[in-house]
């Protein structure tokens, strides 16, 4: 049986499945360019300067693909990339190599709502990129209050990921176009439906994101960018 065809998993342990992971890469890789745009833009929004010794945490690293991009964007910084995949760990550490001594994998879950304590505290910036939306409502706010609670003052914490249209309509266009760049880029579809994905991917409209990070005690709660159901928010440790 396939990683994903279990029932009583734990949310985003899906990702454990080593041919998801390869799939994950192989649909990636393509559209490098584009998310190096998306990355560049929350280096841009945390703003610190190039030489800025920042204690970067990414929920949900992955291959390390934003972490990279932050190491990339801030000489001095260090990253602890956070994630449950032992598969993509393994990935991570091929591709994370010309970073070596700048980053750490924590290999840890954050199902529940809340941080594994071995990634530690006092964060200058913590990110994530489409991972934390495979946790229900409930558990993504006490995320994002244990991730205010970790970040030193000034801190910004910034979340690219996907998120539910308001109505019916609005959703029809984010499939449309999502259905239409897929093609565009010449990418095979995804192995499950759209229905079927919902037992994977739990979101919620933008508006529930912000209220949540505002309930956090950040500041500057908002959406910085978003193109149609992709949208970067956070918000800033006063
Ligand atoms: C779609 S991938 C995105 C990876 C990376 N952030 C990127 O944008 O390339 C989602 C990642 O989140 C991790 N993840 C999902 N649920 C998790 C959990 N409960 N705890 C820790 N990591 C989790 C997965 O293992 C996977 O590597």
């Amino acid at each position: 049986m396939r990683a994903d065809e279990t029932t009583h998993e734990e949310p985003g342990h899906h990702w454990k499945d080593p041919e998801r992971v390869r799939d994950f890469a192989e649909r990636m890789d393509p559209r490098a360019e584009d998310r190096a745009e998306q990355f560049r833009l929350v280096a841009r929004i945390i703003g610190a300067p190039k030489d800025a010794a920042l204690r970067i945490l990414d929920v949900g690293a992955g291959y390390g693909a934003l972490g990279a991009a932050l190491l990339d964007a801030f000489e001095s910084a260090n990253a602890t990339l956070l994630d449950v995949s032992e598969a993509m760990v393994e990935l991570g550490n091929e591709r994370m190599k010309p970073y070596d001594g700048r980053y750490s994998y924590v290999i840890g879950d954050f199902a529940g709502g809340v941080l594994p304590p071995s990634v530690g505290t006092g964060f200058d910036a913590i990110v994530s990129s489409l991972a934390i939306h495979h946790l229900p409502p409930n558990e993504k706010r006490s995320l994002y209050a244990d991730i205010a609670d970790r970040l030193n003052s000034g801190g910004w914490f910034l979340n690219l990921d996907i998120v539910a249209p308001d109505d019916a309509v609005s959703g029809e266009v984010y499939r449309r176009i999502f259905e239409e760049d897929r093609v565009a880029r010449n990418e095979k579809p995804w192995p499950t439906s759209n229905t079927d994905r919902s037992h994977h991917d739990e979101m919620q409209p933008l508006a529930d994101h912000l209220l949540w990070l505002r309930d956090a005690g950040l500041t500057a709660a908002d959406c910085y960018w978003k193109r149609f159901g992709t949208a970067i928010f956070g918000g800033r440790k006063p």
